[in-house]
């Protein structure tokens, strides 16, 4: 996110726009907590992980009153556009913040910049901090595939992905694990054990081959963590002629690692773009828009123009965006049927 706010800074600032940031999100526009952002401030934030500015959930901003004080904040301060970087949650903020039915004279012009780290917003092929979360998944993955390796054991990992498995989906092919569980499968706790047991026991059989088993989960899946493994190694005590004390099975959380660190030079690029198309749909006199990155899907001309700034980017109605996320997030989105579909068919690839 920093090499967002840096880029949508420089580029405002070299169009002779103020540039003010906004401390820890909606909660700091409602209480005017605002910081002039010049290239001395901007300067190197880019290299950082989370945000300069901060960043906080802000549940009342879904109260018109609420979000009244913030566009009062805004005119009381000179400012009459906002570029909101954020996910889901962010973006729902900025489409009602922006509507001139509740703003009147004071409605601010609103532009999203989808940022989430699991992949989830609608219309967008990527969002920032995806593959810097992606790359701090595989390398822990990496490390733990040497003791896993060492020891003949069954990793299961989980990764953040509350109601999108992307991280699990994507790492788990990167990584070269040996199976991945994600919620866009659908499937009940006892098909996830069963679909963990049959990998272990097909893994641990297969001639001249490592008996480590790498299973990547996702934290959103119909079942607990650690209630998989006692269902697992319970199966496995059962079902395989091995003896018990060589089937160990071990858990490694990876939690809110997987949203730190030092920002990719993916992200930083992609981070780069989106706020410069971001600016410049604000200054070119937009609203209710998202910059957003090759998508998978065609994008309609009622909903999309592409971007003349940059070819890989579009300028998308925020209020699509906003419903393409909804069935991304419900699975009901073709893109998050194709993601389920295709790691059904590739699962004997999987475990060869
Ligand atoms: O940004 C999405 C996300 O990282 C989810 O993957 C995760 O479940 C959630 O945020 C964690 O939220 P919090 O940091 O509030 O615990």
């Amino acid at each position: 996110m920093n090499a967002a706010i840096r880029a949508a800074g420089m580029v405002a600032l070299a169009r002779d726009a103020r540039v003010v940031g906004v401390r820890r999100g909606y909660r700091g526009l409602v209480e005017g907590d605002f910081v002039d952002l010049t290239p001395p401030v901007l300067d190197g934030i880019h290299r950082l992980g989370g945000t300069v500015l901060g960043s906080a959930r802000c549940p009342e901003f879904h109260q018109r009153d609420v979000r009244d004080r913030a566009r009062e904040a805004m005119a009381a301060a000179g400012v009459d556009k906002l570029l909101v970087i954020g996910g889901n949650g962010s973006l729902a903020g900025a489409q009602l913040l922006g509507d001139p039915d509740e703003g009147g004279h004071h409605t601010p012009a609103v532009v999203g910049v989808p940022a989430s780290i699991d992949n989830d917003i609608g219309l967008t092929g990527m969002a920032i901090g995806v593959d810097t979360a992606i790359n701090t998944i595989v390398d822990a993955c990496d490390k733990i595939a040497d003791t896993a390796g060492a020891h003949e054991r069954t990793f299961l990992i989980e990764v953040m992905g509350r109601r999108c498995g992307y991280l699990a989906m994507t790492s788990a092919v990167a990584a070269g694990a040996d199976l991945a569980l994600f919620p866009e499968s659908r499937h009940s706790a006892d098909e996830i054990v069963e679909a963990v047991v049959e990998r272990v026991l097909r893994v641990r059989q297969r001639p001249k081959r490592p008996k480590r088993v790498t299973v990547i989960v996702a934290e959103g899946v119909d079942i607990d963590i650690s209630d998989l493994k006692e269902r697992v190694d319970h199966e496995l005590e059962s079902r395989s002629g091995e003896a018990a004390d060589l089937l160990e099975t071990r858990v490694t959380v990876l939690g809110h690692v997987v949203r730190g660190g030092r920002p990719s030079s993916f992200d930083r690029l992609l981070a780069g773009r989106l706020a410069t198309v971001g600016v410049g749909a604000l200054l070119a006199g937009h609203t209710h828009k998202m910059a957003s990155w090759m998508t998978a899907m065609p994008m309609p001309d009622e909903i999309a123009e592409r971007s003349a700034m940059d070819p890989y980017c579009w300028i998308v109605d925020l209020a699509a965006v906003l419903e393409a996320t909804e069935a991304l997030l419900s699975g009901d989105s073709p893109l998050s049927q194709w993601r389920a579909r295709i790691f059904a068919e590739l699962d004997d690839v999987f475990a060869l």
